[in-house]
């Protein structure tokens, strides 16, 4: 028997909701396995922030490092000030796990509606930096709510940041039938890092001579991304960017009720962490209206993470099957519940 360790970061608004399904579909896909999978739940979140005013600390970390993944549902409440979430507990996670691949798939699905008139057929993957760029709180404001207010945010890029994630996002180019690596950056105007971002491609290139490569201002992949999805293969990119181009990526492949995250230690020093793009939803909350079906394909990278490739890909079919099915039904019939779609899709999985 294999044992898996979970960590469960449910979080706030309706991330209880879509990973309780997620975890439904996990147990199904390793059932009758030789796979056990153990869960810890982590109380972290605005209802932990409201009663303790903690939102990380280092014994609740040292306690997620001991497990082999962690799946989190979402993170922020508009009761807590922006950014203290955001920043003390989901990005604490991302930085002190040294999750430097944050990589998000964008597939359009048979039978999912795109609001793109003609989509073509997308199937790409963002690999977005996760431990630095403009996300690393390096900045400060001064004389705060005068006239002569002045805040900085400044990006951090370092080579090894930067070449560690470029050659992770070559690897993953190298792996896949059109083996095509698009850098998007700025270098036009953020010369600095933008040069760092090109030299390191080119450089790194010349361990995968196989794949090609291109390059995007963020500005002109924002049009790409509208209007010919379908030219883009893997995307490497900053953790700004890379937050902004993955949203507009969800959209134009069915919404954010589908696009799943894996938050990656590729060197494996810590746990990596699996989680849907959107966040916690607060209007919508405690009303099984979510969809999990972005939280099950998360579940899906968990598994091909955890080398349980056969696992992985019954989800993801699971899901593709699901999608498929809900193209086929007349339009304004009744729209499933969380738990509804989390038990068709575990039972679909479950064979
Ligand atoms: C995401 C989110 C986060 C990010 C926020 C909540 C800190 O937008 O996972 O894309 O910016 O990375
Ligand atoms: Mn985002």
């Amino acid at each position: 028997t294999r044992s898996i360790d979970l960590a469960v970061v449910a979080g706030d608004g309706i991330g209880t909701e879509v990973v309780e399904q997620g975890l439904a579909v996990l147990e199904a896909a390793v059932a009758g396995s030789d796979v056990k999978v153990t869960t810890t739940e982590f109380d972290l979140g605005a209802r932990r922030w409201h009663a303790t005013g903690e939102t990380l600390t280092d014994a609740d970390l040292e306690s997620v490092r001991r497990h082999d993944a962690i799946l989190l549902g979402a993170i922020g409440d508009p009761s807590v000030p922006s950014g203290v979430l955001e920043r003390g507990l989901l990005l604490k996670l991302r930085f002190s796990l040294d999750h430097y691949v944050n990589l998000r798939p964008a597939k359009l699905y048979d039978g999912v509606t795109s609001p793109l008139a003609a989509p073509g057929d997308v199937d790409f993957v963002v690999v977005r930096e996760g431990t630095e760029g403009p996300y690393v709180g390096n900045g400060g404001a001064l004389r705060i709510g005068t006239p002569h207010e002045i805040a900085t945010e400044v990006s951090v890029n370092t080579a090894f940041g930067v070449e560690r994630v470029v050659r992770d996002a070559f690897a993953r180019a190298q792996a896949r039938p059109r083996k095509h690596l698009t850098l998007v950056h700025k270098h036009n105007v953020l010369v600095h890092a933008g040069h760092l971002w090109r030299r390191t491609v080119e450089a790194v290139n010349a361990e995968f001579p196989d794949v090609t490569t291109d390059y995007l201002h963020v500005d002109a992949a924002t049009i790409f991304l509208t209007t010919n999805p379908s030219r883009f293969d893997v995307i490497v990119t900053d953790n700004l960017f890379g937050d902004i181009l993955t949203d507009q990526a969800a959209a134009i492949t069915g919404g954010i009720g589908l696009a799943a995250s894996a938050n990656i230690n590729p060197d494996r020093t810590a746990p990596s962490m699996f989680e849907p793009v959107h966040g916690s939803a607060p209007d919508i909350a405690g009303q099984g209206k979510a969809d999990p079906t972005a939280t099950v394909l998360s579940v899906s990278l968990l598994l091909e993470h955890l080398g349980l490739t056969d696992e992985s890909k019954r989800v993801e079919a699971a899901v593709a099957a699901d999608l498929a099915e809900r193209s086929s039904l007349p339009p304004g019939g009744r729209v499933r519940t969380t738990a509804e779609v989390g038990r068709e899709l575990a039972a679909r999985v479950a064979g």
